[in-house]
């Protein structure tokens, strides 16, 4: 059911022009729509009636795409919660193999495809010294970030070896909030030099004979927030970034390596001048439900109305590469990104926070993650196939546990909304994004506005071959989708896979691990329309003449 919303008395009901390689704009027109605010009330009484809305979907597939790299469909593991111990990491469960890593989730991962996984963290990784997560003898250690004792029995040599289980390649993030250039470029040595020195051969020691061949390494996290531990002004920033990358590259030349950095002001104009140029990307997050204190989810309309935010952050972040003279240069990895923030109350540690790991648990509560996480992060994906020029990585934060996709458990996990858009998105596109404009209806409220349909195009090599990645926000009315594709018939027959749940409030649960599944159907166009439900993640494949 959905909870109450302060709305304003009028919905505006609006023509959106959005184009995919330009920027939206809205026309609005008044809606004869009126809220009723009251309690258990919803929208307008037009959408209540199930009211219709269009959009067109024009795309030249004969373009040149831009291929997208397949690492936006990353993902994040930090030491938070129960996402290694107890998630992805749990020695003695009987659904764990011989090196303790749980394999049911290993396999429901391995469904995803996931290119790269980023690790440890996030804001634990600011005061983590890699050192005490290798070797024989682990000693525990005092978590200052998130206030837990850690016991370092996971580290170096088992994320990289769980990476490689699921075929994805490790990313490291190192510590630059109290950790040193010379511990960062450790590091490197350890996983990458193949005898030389002490670190690579305490890795020999600890019984990996060959490196693990770490090719992405992120110079801090949120060091700019001044709640990181370690926190840094943009003045420190950039020398430090500056010696870590030449130590750190120093080690291994081949190395990729991107900095923590924000899309906005003089912290990373800075850090460019300073280190642009040993930066292959920069690193940016987001989270757009802001639930680190108060964990009070935003219902579904609040959620999507902010859909298009994502979007507006990489044009910012583009933005700033062009200003400093780094576009085409240094890539944009979002590699920290959620609808929902995280729920940690007392930030950094949380001591003084009665009951913390029961309000910690608060962020495994399956009924949060709903068709609004699975249309807001089709709608980022989307976002981030539009810019696949610059956008060249995306990690989902996290993979499981807390917001991620998967639910892990002690006796087996549960496929969230959010993990079938993923494997969607990661099984069905094309190689190719394709230029493509979506106009139709939109709805807006509380000042913010949304296209309720959002499209991508994808083609194959030969332009003939096409998958679109359509969504349909509207929390009630169903989308006649119009294509406008050169030598697409207007009764082509083509393949949905469609993902749409029963309410906007459906979630996957313990109980009830399928209630909301994709489907698939093969089917005609109708005069070259197709019907979205509402509240809908569709992908269509088809070919033209
Ligand atoms: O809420 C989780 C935190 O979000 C991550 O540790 C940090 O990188 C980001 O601020």
């Amino acid at each position: 059911m959905w909870g109450v919303h302060r709305l304003p008395a009028i919905l505006f009901l609006i023509m959106s022009n959005t184009t995919g390689f330009t920027r939206r704009r809205f026309l609005r027109t008044t809606a004869p729509a009126v809220l009723t605010a009251v309690a258990g009330a919803r929208v307008s009484k037009a959408f209540q009636t199930g009211g219709r809305i269009s959009a067109t979907v024009t795309a030249d597939l004969s373009a040149p795409g831009v291929p997208f790299n397949r690492m936006l469909f990353g993902q994040f593991l930090e030491h938070f919660h129960r996402q290694v111990y107890g998630g992805v990491f749990e020695p003695g469960s009987p659904i764990a193999g011989p090196d303790g890593f749980r394999t049911d989730v290993i396999a429901a991962l391995g469904e995803l495809k996931i290119p790269v996984v980023r690790w440890p963290g996030g804001c634990f990784a600011s005061a983590y010294h890699w050192m005490e997560g290798v070797g024989r003898d682990r000693q525990p250690s005092f978590d200052k970030a998130w206030g837990v004792e850690d016991p370092n029995t996971f580290g170096t040599d088992e994320f990289v070896r769980w990476c490689r289980q699921i075929g994805a390649e490790p990313y490291i993030c190192t510590n630059a909030g109290t950790g040193t250039s010379e511990e960062m470029s450790n590091w490197v040595e350890y996983c990458n030099l193949a005898s030389q020195g002490r670190y690579a051969r305490l890795r020999r020691a600890n019984g990996f004979s060959e490196p693990h061949n770490v090719r992405y390494w992120s110079i801090g996290n949120e060091n700019y927030l001044g709640g990181e531990i370690g926190a840094k002004t943009s003045v420190e920033w950039g020398p430090l970034v500056r010696e870590s990358a030449k130590m750190m590259r120093a080690v291994d030349p081949h190395i990729k390596l991107l900095a923590a950095a924000t899309v906005t002001g003089g912290w990373t104009s800075s850090l460019l001048n300073e280190a642009g140029r040993y930066l292959d990307y920069i690193s940016i997050h987001g989270y757009w439900d802001p639930l680190w204190q108060a964990n009070k989810p935003s219902d579904y309309l609040t959620s999507i109305l902010r859909c298009a935010e994502p979007e507006s952050e990489i044009e910012q972040a583009e933005k700033l590469l062009r200003d400093n003279g780094f576009d085409g240069k240094i890539k944009i990895a979002f590699d920290e990104w959620n609808l929902r923030g995280w729920h940690h109350p007392g930030f950094p540690g949380g001591g003084a926070v009665p009951d913390l790991i029961a309000q910690r648990a608060e962020n495994d509560r399956n009924e949060t993650y709903t068709m609004a996480d699975a249309v807001f992060s089709a709608s980022l994906l989307n976002a981030c196939l539009r810019h696949a020029a610059t956008v060249e990585m995306a990690c989902m934060a996290p993979v499981v546990n807390a917001r991620g996709p998967l639910y892990v458990h002690p006796k087996g996990i549960v496929k969230r909304t959010t993990f079938h858009v993923l494997k969607m998105y990661a099984e069905l596109l094309e190689p190719n994004v394709v230029p493509a404009r979506s106009m139709g209806d939109g709805f807006a409220s509380g000042g913010k506005s949304v296209a309720a349909v959002d499209a991508v195009l994808t083609a194959g090599a030969g332009g003939k071959r096409f998958a679109a990645a359509l969504i349909n926000r509207h929390p009630e009315a169903s989308a006649t989708c119009s294509f406008r594709i050169a030598g697409l018939a207007p009764g082509a027959s083509v393949t949905v896979r469609l993902l749409s749940g029963d309410s906007p409030d459906s979630y996957n649960d313990i109980s009830r691990p399928d209630r909301v599944a994709p489907e698939e159907r093969n089917l005609r166009l109708r005069d070259g329309s197709l019907e979205l439900p509402p509240h809908s993640v569709a992908l269509v494949r088809g070919s033209i003449a």
